[in-house]
């Protein structure tokens, strides 16, 4: 038997298995029960990756509640784009949407105080992560994921799309405050 010729007995689950073989395949089992258990250990301690309530929602259905947010609690706006920013009361319901190539609007939140965050994706997969406390959260077009959020550090911070969309992905930036 060689690499080139087959072996002479072809059935090779009938083979002897061989220490070695064996030792290897203990080991890979092992290690693949390791990294299936830190699938949930992660979950749980990693602070990372948060869970949320997720509902069916439609592009139409989610902007519409955005937009009623955003005219309701807009104090100012930034950039030549006018980017609205929006500062709605400590425990209200607020509203983050998903789009080619940008986040919107740009929320003003309280220290200490919980928010309700709806996300949602008005055309393409994206991600949402939070720079620099590296928080992470898939935005899925269809769907509006709800996370509870008790910022706990002023300043301001980032929220960079971390799931390829297209072209400008790597411009898709948007901002976040805390006071
Ligand atoms: Cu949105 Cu990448």
């Amino acid at each position: 038997m060689s690499a080139i010729h087959p072996p002479s007995e072809r059935l090779w689950w009938k083979h002897p298995l061989d220490r070695v073989e064996g030792t290897w395949i203990a080991i890979a089992f092992v290690w693949c029960m390791v990294m299936f258990f830190m699938m949930v250990w992660w979950h749980a301690y990693g602070r990372q990756n948060l869970s949320t309530e997720t509902y069916r929602t439609t592009p139409e259905k989610f902007s519409a509640k955005a937009q009623e947010v955003v005219d309701k609690y807009t104090v100012r706006t930034e950039t030549d784009q006018k980017i609205p920013v929006v500062a709605p009361p400590a425990g209200s319901d607020v509203y983050l949407v998903a789009r080619l190539w940008a986040w919107w609007p740009i929320l003003e939140l309280e220290k200490g105080r919980t928010y309700r965050l709806h996300l949602t994706a008005m055309d393409y997969n994206h991600g949402f992560s939070l720079q620099p406390s590296n928080i992470n959260i898939q935005v899925v077009p269809g769907f509006e994921h709800v996370v509870t959020v008790t910022p706990n550090q002023s300043g301001s911070f980032s929220i960079v799309c971390n799931e390829y969309c297209g072209i400008n992905h790597h411009a898709m930036v948007g901002r976040l405050y805390v006071k």
